[in-house]
């Protein structure tokens, strides 16, 4: 496909102020709208090019400030392929200071762009529609014509025209309400700050909430479906408290004088950060005591420490475009763990970050066809590809290095500089480092910029010699790429290194740059015995590569547990890449696992967990799927044996989760009795007798799936219909994909496509069962008859990436790589290339591995 030459909007007309009236219709799925728009005109034109898409215009006059003079235009033309509105006037407008007049109307779509309709059920079971907005990154411009770029901030006064009986939100408070007949009520928010127009916001709906007030005097509100209003008392706890956090830590107070976050019920992402009123999915947000797992907790608390931090990045200083975006979502996705650790230091969740984010990240980095950090983007379509693992987690955890590299407390100075310095305006990735740089006194900008504009990262090998009492390292770095083959070009990083010893696990015992292809660190007062650890912590971003006899002498270290959890994790993680890349046998590494056996550290069993899984994924495509399973029955039993089923009183978080992992990973490996266990205690859950912990239930759910039939199939759709707990929908609907017969698999598909699951669930279900081995072909054939449906129904978008992923990446053979490659090569799917070209490049990395692993791991499993 040619790419499409993209423009960002002319310079020439400017807004400075909107203000925007909106009135949705939720009956007929509508909205009538008007702008009243101050705008700079800076050079002489006859044409205003804005954006618009899906709306139609009419009514459009200028007015000049100084004359009073109107202007009307010759001709109105969209262009829906840029999508952006030229207005083309009679005459050339004078250069200073108007107003540009426009009405407009536009669909209450249900695609979530823009401004949709979001269905919901009233307590007596009546079906409605509440009106919502989601315009990041490029869906303003479906809601009003406007300039729809993060760099052009402007301030809005909205105005909502709404049903008397419905509660009607927007980035700012109420300044004035009327009521003005055929039961309706004109409703208009205060002004906002200058912001862009992405983080725009309006809901209109039927809500309760709970309302506190934070220690610096912020008013919060949390709104939930109508009767539920417990379900936000968590959110409303953690967004209460983190607002005085960031105010510290940031030193710069939170600008408006209100927080509203709400539940949506029909959403595409999991949350979003618009200014004032954050909108969240329902089980991003929502707790409910009895129902929800300690996980999902967890990652609410994460969620909503990641918005809020927002409103500081992203909301205050703004990218200036796309191609920054990493700035806004790599530091939030950074500061939400900030805020975590910050509240709930039990959660131990740093430790968690580098299985959550920093091993995701550099998976997906380690392929050609990852992209560096900072990507230039133009169309929206390409826009919405990079809300990807690269901006998230790689732009997480090379702030978490450069963290590590100047100090919280240096670190804290500079974000103040840097906000303080840019408040209400945008900036590059450039004015991060300028201002840690001033704060640090370190050379920020020289070390980061390799991370930012390079694809990939390094792999440090090491060795070392020792001489006397001193041991020599040599170092050597090289671009580590998934096939191991050789890197595509030049690469060279700075890599802040650090070091640490058997003498003090905990202590780092040297520090450097790494800014040359090679060199040589002494390490004073280090025994020929000692071990020697990179990069402790796993905080640098990148692999480490020893040499088998430092490697030798760290693995005691691994089994008696004197190594800290991030460095036994780090080292387990990094050996499983070097599997895949060939250049470690996955025998090896099978057997090094068994230094991990009394492992109790729940993070470190994650990340085994996430590399067997992988393997599992490969090995469903042999005969060994077996053999496999007793070897992880064997390696699990131990753990799920000391934890047991019923939790401890007072047990701590950690452990929780570690029970809801290990269990899950038993029944995946088909252990007899976890499964029996399971099963039975699903009975007593659904007789009535003992109530399953929320933590527990997938797992019980799957282990009954598993052998279930069409009966316990319509059994679980059941319970899937009578609850209203969108994350118990959400366990009950994903578990079916565990189902072993595919004739049921494809009643799954059917169920998930039929609308009574929403579309943005849908997906998930779809995905759940792609990954059963039993549903891999199935879904993939229903995805190539069906995709026509499947494209207009989520309109590209991130949700249809993430389904084409899991549908193709985990086929194993150069037959299916080609067949895959053909099928979108002749297809349109914006927006998709990138990852169709990463799971294609999996697909191959998959088939070479079994290629070159197959026997001996076929001996190695046999063995067992
Ligand atoms: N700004 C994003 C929301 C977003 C995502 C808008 C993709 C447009 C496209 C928001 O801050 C965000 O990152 N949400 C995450 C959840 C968060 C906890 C990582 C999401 O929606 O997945
Ligand atoms: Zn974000």
């Amino acid at each position: 496909m040619s790419k499409k030459v993209f423009e960002r909007l002319p310079k020439s007309v400017l807004p400075s102020h909107y203000d925007l009236e909106l009135k949705p219709n939720l009956e007929a799925f509508t909205f009538e709208g008007n702008t009243t728009v101050k705008v700079k005109i800076n050079d002489s034109t006859n044409t205003i090019v804005l954006n618009a898409l899906d709306l139609i215009i009419s009514k459009i006059v200028v007015t000049t400030n100084s004359t009073n003079e109107k202007f009307e235009t010759k001709t109105v033309s969209h262009s829906p392929e840029n999508e952006t509105v030229s207005l083309v006037f009679k005459e050339d407008l004078p250069v200073g200071d108007a107003t540009l007049y426009m009405e407009f109307k536009g669909e209450l779509n249900d695609k979530m762009k823009g401004f949709y309709r979001s269905k919901y059920f009233t307590q007596s079971g009546e079906e409605r529609y509440a009106g919502v907005t989601q315009f990041e990154a490029t869906d303003a411009r479906r809601c009003f014509p406007c300039w729809d770029e993060p760099a052009i901030k402007a301030t809005f006064d909205i105005t909502l025209v709404v049903p008397e009986d419905r509660v009607a939100l927007s980035n700012m408070p109420v300044v004035k309400e009327e009521s003005i007949g055929a039961n309706l009520r004109r409703i208009r928010f205060d002004r906002t700050p200058i912001m862009s127009t992405y983080l725009v916001a309006v809901v209109v709906g039927e809500y309760d909430y709970v309302e506190g007030k934070s220690e610096d005097g912020i008013i919060v509100r949390v709104f939930t479906p109508v009767g539920r209003k417990e379900q936000g008392l968590f959110a409303l706890e953690v967004a209460t408290k983190v607002l005085p956090y960031y105010k510290s830590y940031f030193n710069i107070a939170y600008p408006l004088p209100k927080m509203d976050l709400i539940a949506i019920s029909d959403f595409s992402a999991g949350a979003m950060e618009n200014w004032g009123l954050v909108t969240y999915r329902e089980t991003f947000v929502l707790v409910d005591p009895e129902n929800t797992s300690l996980m999902r907790k967890q990652s609410i608390a994460l969620t909503v420490g990641h918005e809020i931090a927002h409103q500081w990045f992203g909301n205050l200083v703004t990218m200036e475009w796309w191609t920054h975006l990493w700035l806004n979502e790599g530091y939030a996705s950074f500061v939400e763990f900030l805020c975590v650790n910050h509240l709930f230091p039990e959660y131990d969740i740093w430790t968690q970050f580098v299985t959550d984010m920093y091993t995701r990240a550099l998976e997906l980095d380690s392929l050609k066809n990852s992209h560096p950090i900072e990507v230039p983007v133009g169309h929206p379509s390409e826009i919405d590809e990079i809300f990807d693992e690269i901006s998230y987690n790689k732009g997480a955890s090379v702030i978490r290095m450069l963290h590590h590299y100047i100090g919280d407390e240096d670190f804290r100075k500079g974000m103040n500089i840097y906000l303080t310095r840019h408040q209400y305006k945008n900036t590059s990735t450039e004015d991060l480092w300028t201002a840690l740089q001033e704060a640090s006194s370190k050379p920020v900008a020289e070390v980061m910029s390799s991370w930012i504009k390079l694809k990939g990262f390094p792999v440090v090998s090491v060795d070392s010699v020792q001489k006397g009492t001193q041991r020599v390292l040599k170092l050597s770095q090289n671009k580590f790429t998934a096939d191991g083959s050789k890197p595509d070009g030049d690469y060279k990083w700075v890599i802040p290194i650090t070091v640490s010893t058997s003498k003090d696990p905990l202590k780092i015992a040297k520090t450097f740059l790494l800014d040359k292809q090679e060199m040589e660190v002494t390490l004073d007062d280090v025994k020929e015995t000692d071990w020697i650890k990179v990069n402790p912590g796993t905080v640098g971003y990148y692999r480490t590569s020893y040499s088998p006899k430092m490697l030798e002498q760290l693995m005691p270290a691994v089994k008696n547990m004197e190594l800290p959890p991030l460095d036994r994790l780090g080292l387990i993680d990094d050996m499983f890449a070097m599997v895949q890349a060939g250049k470690a046998s996955t025998s090896t590494v099978l057997a090094l696992i068994d230094s991990y056996r009394n492992e109790t550290n729940y993070t470190v069993w994650t990340a085994i967990s996430n590399s067997l899984c992988n393997l599992q994924i490969l090995v469903s495509h042999t005969p060994l799927a077996e053999n496999f399973n007793r070897f992880g029955v064997k390696l699990y039993k131990p753990v799920a044996e000391r934890l047991g089923w019923d939790s401890k009183e007072g047990e701590n978080h950690l452990d929780t989760l570690l029970r809801s992992l290990v269990l899950a990973r038993l029944v995946s490996f088909r252990c007899k009795e976890t499964i029996a266990d399971g099963k039975k205690r699903f009975k007593d859950h659904v007789d009535g007798v003992a109530t399953l912990p929320a933590d527990l239930r997938s797992t019980c759910y799957k282990a009954v799936l598993m052998d279930g039939d069409e009966s316990t199939f319509q059994e679980m759709l059941k319970m899937y219909r009578s609850t209203e707990l969108h994350e118990e929908q959400d366990r009950i609907s994903r578990a079916l994909g565990s189902i072993g017969d595919v004739k049921i698999l494809r009643k799954v598909v059917d169920f998930a496509m039929s609308g009574e699951v929403r579309a943005q669930d849908a997906v998930f279900v779809v995905v759940a069962v792609a990954m059963n081995p039993k549903g891999r072909d199935m879904t993939w054939e229903y995805f190539k008859e069906n995709y026509p449906k499947l494209l207009e129904q989520y309109q590209g978008g991130f949700l249809l990436v993430r389904l084409i992923k899991y549908l193709i990446e985990n086929f194993a053979s150069e037959e299916k790589a080609l067949e895959v490659e053909e099928f979108f090569r002749t297809r349109d799917f914006p927006g998709t290339e990138r990852t169709v070209s990463q799971s294609v490049e999996t697909i191959r990395l998959n088939a070479a591995w079994l290629e070159r692993d197959l026997k001996s791991l076929t001996e190695y499993l046999s063995k067992q």
